[in-house]
């Protein structure tokens, strides 16, 4: 595949951490320090906590986004967050098909896709989470997996997006992949995105890498020629770690 350049992008997924207070001392802590940063950053807080992430990041680089988005654009669904809510709040992101919604919420591939949809129709770009379970590993099942989700997320050719290929095995374990599994499955990820969506197209998306990244694994990860970036949760509420991590991306460009 030619290798064409993307800049890299860094995700931080706060999931349900945090209190108002205490999410504005994080977001002021990274505009501190990521006033010129390496990646493109965009943060992705609970709904509660948008306002006050937006009111701080207004005017600086970092971007935000939502965690989830219905299908729908409004209605009679309790406890969901809409695509417009999520443009008015200011967001140009929404995380699609994260593995933790779909095993506690359980989201299909299709739905993701819809969301995928969904977000495009409101001005946002999806960052569409996929990735194999250990057991799915084991038993020899990771690539067709992989081609299953990522079939069901492009099924309605949403455009733009972005990929996280989050291993389920290394989500908040410690346990990362290793440089090799990693640059495996991103490979694999971009062949058939670009069999899907034309080689061009494929070498111009950028797939991230998500699980267990901390400040001591992602420069060899960054390094590896089909990984463009990261979706981080657990050290992204580090502004320390997060703000080292982001500036590895700056060294292996
Ligand atoms: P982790 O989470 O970095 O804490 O493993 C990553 C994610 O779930 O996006």
């Amino acid at each position: 595949m030619t290798s064409i350049s993307r800049r890299p992008l860094v995700g931080g997924n706060w999931k349900m951490h945090m209190v108002g207070t205490e999410a504005r001392e994080l977001s002021r802590e990274l505009v501190a320090r990521l006033d010129q940063p390496a990646a493109e950053v965009v943060l992705f807080p609970s709904p509660p906590l948008l306002p006050t992430v937006a009111e701080v990041l207004a005017g600086s680089p970092l971007a935000w986004g939502g965690q989830d988005i219905h299908v729908e654009d409004a209605g009679a669904y309790t406890g969901d967050v809409s695509g417009p809510q999520l443009a008015d709040a200011g967001c140009t992101w929404a995380l699609c098909g994260h593995s933790e919604r779909r095993r506690d919420h359980g989201e299909s591939d299709a739905l993701v896709g819809q969301k995928a949809l969904a977000a495009n129709r409101n001005g946002l770009t999806p960052l569409i989470c996929l990735g194999e379970t250990l057991s799915e590993r084991q038993n020899g099942d990771t690539f067709a997996v992989l081609e299953r989700q990522l079939n069901g997320a492009l099924a309605g050719r949403p455009d733009p997006f972005a990929l996280a290929y989050e291993p389920v095995w290394a989500i908040g374990t410690g346990e990362t992949a290793t440089p090799e599994i990693a640059q495996e499955a991103h490979r694999f990820l971009r062949e058939t995105l670009a069999d899907l969506i034309g080689e061009a197209a494929a070498g111009a998306k950028r797939i991230l890498y998500g699980g267990s990244a901390n400040p001591q694994n992602v420069a060899d990860l960054i390094a590896l020629p089909d990984v463009d970036g990261f979706l981080v949760g657990g050290a992204s509420l580090d502004p320390e770690k997060f703000s080292t991590m982001i500036g590895c991306c700056g060294e292996a460009a």
